[in-house]
């Protein structure tokens, strides 16, 4: 038997009514927030995400995709969403509309060959989000409000939002230097990734997994000491924004981010949860102010977030929340025999139409498991086809609920269901409509 690729997983059944309900709740969100839906390649130029998400980052040193097209051309399967969006804002010369800031969200499959574990896969969802075009801090301050107001909504409670500044190209460099200066005589007690990360990008040392909690960490110059005014003004403002918006967040010297094209401010989202794991970062974004230009484009401020679904799924089942609980079928139809079937699905078709859910029974079962199958959809009416309904035009439909059985006519049988849909006697209604 072939098996599926290490590090995916497949999506259906309970877990593909989880995925879609988060998916329309953060869609819905994202009309409130006005902001536009855009989808980008799954593959894109190799070259687009070294230039991006940077040389020096886990995630193109170790963890990309890569392959060599039929025409010889290196492509790689995105590991993220920021890169393609920004690709696509320069390639649709999108600076130039007139509404801007552009407001953009996305969800879709990402791509890293990480080692896999609880939370971490190969093939993930994100949903995510980013603004081009605004410099303004009060925008940072909204894209941190949205995945805590989806959490909100979702009735996710214990989670945790961590921000920092990584200040301006002047402030960074002047980090950077002290960083060097602060690690240099000690590079024999590093590991050999932070020996490489000490030329490339010295502030990732700070995010080391294997080097993170040493004394030496967390001794080492903070980024807020070296900030210049105009970054620290950017920050405060954040972070008054922030108080403004009821959002209680912790500020976190040591956060780096994994990516290298973040300046001012960067955030995380994570589920305090007991036990959830260690993979418990369930979003993660900031601002980019450089990338459209490194990429080519014109001078344009951005910021963005991600979240992984996977994760958020998972906080939602530690909470026990019910999320896209299953749906009510409204009409089952039992074709009694081969003779009656393009009828009934003549009919079905006209109901899908005019917008009631419908399914036909296709595996000819008997009256008995028919009516078991009504019941298991939780179908609110069942519909028989035999001879004399398609002769006479005549149809035999049940209320499930009530269980009392009608005759309609099949001029009459859209306003008849429009009629009896909503309204319904049944004590388990009743009980219902009484919680
Ligand atoms: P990121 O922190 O690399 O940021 O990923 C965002 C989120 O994706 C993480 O917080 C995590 O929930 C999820 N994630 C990442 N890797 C995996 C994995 N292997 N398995 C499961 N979930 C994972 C970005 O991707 C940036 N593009 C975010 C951004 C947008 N910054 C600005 N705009």
């Amino acid at each position: 038997m072939i098996q599926k690729p290490k590090g995916t997983y497949d999506v259906y059944g309970e877990m593909g009514r989880k995925l879609r309900y988060v998916e329309q709740v953060f869609s819905a969100l994202m009309d409130r927030y006005d902001y536009e839906y855009v989808a980008t390649p799954l593959f894109e130029q190799s070259n687009l995400f070294h230039r991006s998400v940077g040389d020096s980052s886990d995630i193109v040193r170790k963890e990309t995709y890569d392959f060599k097209d039929r025409g010889d051309r290196m492509m790689t399967l995105r590991p993220e969403g920021t890169a393609g969006v920004v690709r696509s804002y320069i390639e649709n010369k999108m600076y130039g509309d007139i509404d801007l800031p552009k407001k953009l969200w996305y969800f879709g499959s990402m791509f890293r060959y990480e080692r896999p574990q609880a939370g971490r896969y190969r093939e993930f969802r994100q949903l995510g989000v980013e603004v081009l075009g605004s410099p303004d801090p009060m925008m940072d301050a909204e894209i941190i409000s949205i995945p805590v107001n989806l959490f909100r909504l979702l009735g996710l409670e214990g989670v945790k939002v961590r921000i920092n500044s990584l200040g301006d190209q002047e402030s960074r460099n002047a980090y950077r230097e002290a960083l060097k200066d602060y690690f240099r005589p000690h590079l024999g007690e590093l590991c050999h990734d932070c020996n490489e990360r000490f030329e490339t990008n010295p502030l990732r040392i700070l995010d080391c997994k294997v080097d993170g909690n040493t004394e030496l960490m967390k001794n080492a110059p903070k980024m807020e000491d070296y900030l210049n005014e105009e970054s620290k003004k950017h920050f405060e403002k954040v972070k008054e924004y922030l108080d403004a918006l009821n959002i209680v967040y912790e500020v976190n010297p040591n956060l780096v981010r994994g990516l290298d094209y973040y300046t001012h401010t960067v955030f995380e989202v994570e589920a305090s949860v007991e036990g959830f794991g260690s993979q418990n970062v369930l979003c993660g974004g900031g601002r980019y102010d450089l990338l459209v230009e490194t990429l080519d484009g014109p001078h344009t401020p951005a910021v963005g977030f991600a979240l992984g679904i996977e994760r958020l799924l998972t906080a939602l089942d530690y909470e026990e929340l019910q999320v896209g609980e299953e749906k009510e079928l409204d009409i089952y139809v039992i074709p009694l025999s081969d003779e009656d079937k393009g009828y009934a699905i003549g009919l079905s078709q006209a109901l899908r139409l005019s917008g009631f859910s419908v399914d036909v029974d296709s595996l000819n079962r008997s009256m008995k498991s028919n009516f078991k199958q009504a019941d298991r959809k939780h179908s609110r009416f069942v519909m028989i086809i035999g001879e004399s309904e398609r002769e006479n035009n005549l149809l035999t439909i049940k209320d499930n609920h009530t269980k009392q059985e009608y005759k309609v006519t099949i001029d009459e049988i859209i306003d008849f269901l429009d009629e009896h849909m909503d309204s319904c006697d049944c004590d388990d209604c009743h009980d219902r409509e009484g919680e």
